[in-house]
């Protein structure tokens, strides 16, 4: 396929799932799409559905298989069953997915995002009380742009040994994404939004996405706009993290920032992540590896994924029953008794998450 085919493709794939409008329902159980993943996915997907279960959440699971499918032109999909169950829930918590690197298939993660049209990443990075890290004060967001930049999988040979990888910089995906980040800062009390980018180098493509946070920061007056080009912001960061709020940028600078975020306050095994779509369709993740060296063993950290199982609550609005749970996860990292070996502990997996549950208040 052509340059201009494949762009075609990718701006049909970001339009073509857009879910009806999800209702309201705080009171009736929800039933979310669960992809457990690989490796140590279906242990800290257990430990997950046996807190929520303790914790007499009102949501009901549907385990879906995600193996890829590659369709004869070379794109990869998702089986059937999974989109369904998307469409039908419109929320899904996910564990990590393996990606075989260099084999020529796109991501899975990658995948899922664009099937369903996540055009928001969501990542808060806070101090955990209790876990050491060279900060103690980290309270930051970082709101990744998620479906196209230099992830847009446009890559190509222009003859041997000369190859070329294809920025793609829109105003409908630049906008969506701002706007969203203006919205997050005024509704969760944030005062001010950071636009993080390297305009003065991709002059066009960071121009317009700056220019769409610009013009987004005139319509939400009452939140504080600044920028910062993205090598100023890797350097205040692990200087004062405590200077920076809420964040938005592209996509590249999205995954390699929130990494850097999430060592701030302990890694990714402790870091929740959330990818929002249209109509509060959201996929809430862990994004850490598939640890295939400890899977099976009960020895794996459920935290991340738990994390970002209580950010779905909030999504769905049970905003009680995330604070209890949340409440009994800080708690047991506090206490540092029942803890795992990546926090430095020895507790196993199962015996972890029965000690949140029994902190659970
Ligand atoms: C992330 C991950 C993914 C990404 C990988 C697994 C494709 O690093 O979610 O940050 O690069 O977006
Ligand atoms: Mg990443």
């Amino acid at each position: 396929m052509n340059v201009l085919g494949r762009y075609t493709r990718l701006l049909g794939n970001l339009r073509s799932f857009s879910a009806p409008k999800r209702q309201h329902l705080s009171t009736t159980t929800q039933t979310v799409t669960l992809i457990e993943g690989d490796g140590i996915g279906p242990e800290i997907s257990a430990a997950v559905q046996d807190i929520f279960a303790a914790a007499k959440v009102p949501v009901a699971w549907e385990k879906v298989n995600v193996k890829p499918i590659v369709l004869p032109d070379g794109h990869t999909t998702v089986p059937d069953e999974c989109i369904q169950s998307m469409k039908r829930n419109k929320i899904g918590l996910k564990g990590p997915l393996e990606t075989q690197i260099g084999k020529g298939a796109v991501s899975l993660n990658l995948t899922l995002r664009r099937t369903f049209n996540l055009f928001a990443n969501l990542r808060p990075c806070r101090s955990i009380e209790g876990y050491q890290t060279a900060y103690s004060d980290v309270d930051l967001v970082t709101i990744r742009e998620n479906t196209e930049g230099e992830y847009s999988g446009i890559e190509h040979e222009v003859v041997d040994g000369v190859v070329q990888s294809i920025k793609l910089i829109t105003r409908e995906a630049s906008q969506r994404v701002a706007e969203f980040a203006f919205q997050y800062a005024r509704n969760n009390n944030r005062k001010t939004v950071t636009a993080v980018h390297k305009a003065n180098i991709m002059r066009m493509t960071d121009g317009l996405f700056l220019s769409c946070c610009r013009d987004m920061a005139e319509k939400y007056s009452d939140v504080e706009y600044h920028e910062m080009f993205l090598d100023t912001c890797c350097l205040n960061l692990v200087q004062d993290p405590t200077q920076l709020d809420v964040l938005v940028m592209p996509n590249l600078y999205g995954d390699i920032l929130s990494d850097l975020c999430a060592g701030l306050v302990g890694g990714l095994g402790v870091t929740p992540s959330g990818n929002i779509g249209f109509d509060g369709v959201a996929l809430f993740e862990a994004v850490h590896g598939t640890a295939p060296d400890i899977a099976g063993q009960d020895k794996a950290n459920p935290t991340a994924l738990l994390l970002s199982a209580i950010m779905m609550l909030r999504h769905i609005d049970l905003q009680e029953h995330a604070s209890r749970i949340e409440d009994a996860v800080f708690k047991t990292i506090r206490e540092e008794k029942v803890i795992t070996g990546d926090l430095k502990g020895t507790a196993k997996c199962s015996e972890y998450t029965q000690e949140i549950i029994n902190n659970l208040n």
